[in-house]
């Protein structure tokens, strides 16, 4: 297959609480891939009204994630920045993958079925057709490499599919256009490392997330040090000491949770943190993560307070992503409109 130009998407939905799974799982990635790549990290506002939103919360919500974005290291004058809705290339896009995906394919998505729950006839046409949104967003640039949490696994793998689909039926058009043997790339997840799957402060069994109800389920990017403090304290263990070796986390979700973070947020690797705290109590390796934790998120949530005092400042960022986003997208999807055999 054609060689494509490395290039790497990520999304984040402005849908409020952004925590430490959303840090952990992705935005730690997309800082360090800073260094190697030419990267885009898009604000997914489209993505955000599948589900029902409150206006006004919305755009707050789209300030915060940009702010965020900035605040954990990310350049937006060296790469590129952006709201979803300002380039309206992604829903066109979205449009023709929706005519590319099969029914079939969609219904097996499993975030389809749990975010529609039991009332899944009332649920709305864009929340089952969001996968094919999201693979928009991935080869509207062509891009092809997206880190991502475990979560989106399944999304990534459709995203591939409706890649080489599309560059299956349209082969003979996209050779006679000229665009060679293959349009779009195959997108490859990037998902490594101690943390692509942060739990609940409060459940391990359960991914921490944003809609979860208690607030100390989560450890959210604005929190101060004193909340994250008594999130932490307040965390579910098990009554047996830490274990030496990683082998001795398994069947105690709360104990490798915690032992993650710590590892994520050091750097490090589980067994690295288990050589430390390993045959000792929790309240010991509790303290000394609440002080890893502090010292790593403290800075991150004053500096998104400060760029949110001045929206005026976070709005010329999107418009600015926005149009040299645009410039990547129009062109990539002129060419699409070609190989479809529109008029233009
Ligand atoms: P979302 O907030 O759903 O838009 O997610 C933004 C990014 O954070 C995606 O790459 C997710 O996979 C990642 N993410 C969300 N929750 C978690 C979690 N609990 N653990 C690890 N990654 C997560
Ligand atoms: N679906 C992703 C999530 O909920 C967000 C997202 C939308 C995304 N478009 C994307 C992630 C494109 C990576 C690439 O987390």
């Amino acid at each position: 297959m054609a060689k494509f130009v490395e290039r790497v998407f990520s999304g984040v939905q402005p849908t409020g609480n952004l925590h430490l799974g959303n840090y952990l799982g992705a935005i730690v990635k997309f800082v360090e891939l800073q260094k190697t790549h030419d990267c885009l990290y898009c604000v997914v506002d489209l993505h955000a009204i599948t589900l029902p939103q409150k206006p006004e919360e919305l755009k707050a919500n789209i300030r915060e994630v940009t702010a965020a974005f900035i605040a954990c290291g990310i350049d937006p004058e060296k790469h590129i920045v952006f709201n979803q809705s300002q380039v309206t290339e992604h829903a066109e896009l979205a449009w023709v993958f929706n005519c590319v995906a099969r029914i079939g394919w969609l219904n097996r998505m499993t975030q389809f079925k749990e975010k529609a729950g039991k009332d899944r006839e009332n649920a709305s046409v864009g929340l089952y057709a969001y996968p094919c949104l999201m693979a928009a967003d991935i080869l509207a640039y062509r891009a092809t490499h997206v880190p991502v949490g475990e979560d989106q696994k399944q999304h990534l793998e459709l995203a591939r599919d409706i890649a080489q689909k599309f560059n299956l039926d349209f082969a003979a058009s996209i050779a006679a256009n000229g665009y060679g043997d293959a349009f779009f790339p195959l997108p490859e997840p990037l998902i490594q490392g101690p943390a692509t799957r942060v739990m609940s402060l409060r459940d391990g069994s359960k991914k921490m997330s944003k809609s979860d109800p208690s607030d100390y389920s989560r450890i959210n990017l604005s929190d101060d040090a004193d909340a994250i403090a008594q999130k932490v304290r307040k965390a579910k263990t098990d009554p047996e000491p830490l274990p030496s070796e990683v082998e001795g986390l398994k069947q105690r979700p709360e104990a490798d949770n915690l032992v993650g973070i710590f590892a994520a947020l050091n750097g490090e690797t589980k067994l690295d943190v288990l050589k430390v705290f390993g045959g000792g109590n929790f309240s010991a390796f509790k303290s000394a993560l609440v002080d890893l934790a502090v010292a790593k998120l403290g800075p991150i949530g004053a500096e998104m307070q400060r760029l949110k005092s001045d929206p005026a400042s976070i709005d010329r960022v999107l418009v600015d992503g926005a149009a040299r986003a645009r410039a990547v997208a129009s062109k990539n999807m002129a060419m699409v409109k070609d190989i479809l055999g529109f008029v233009r």
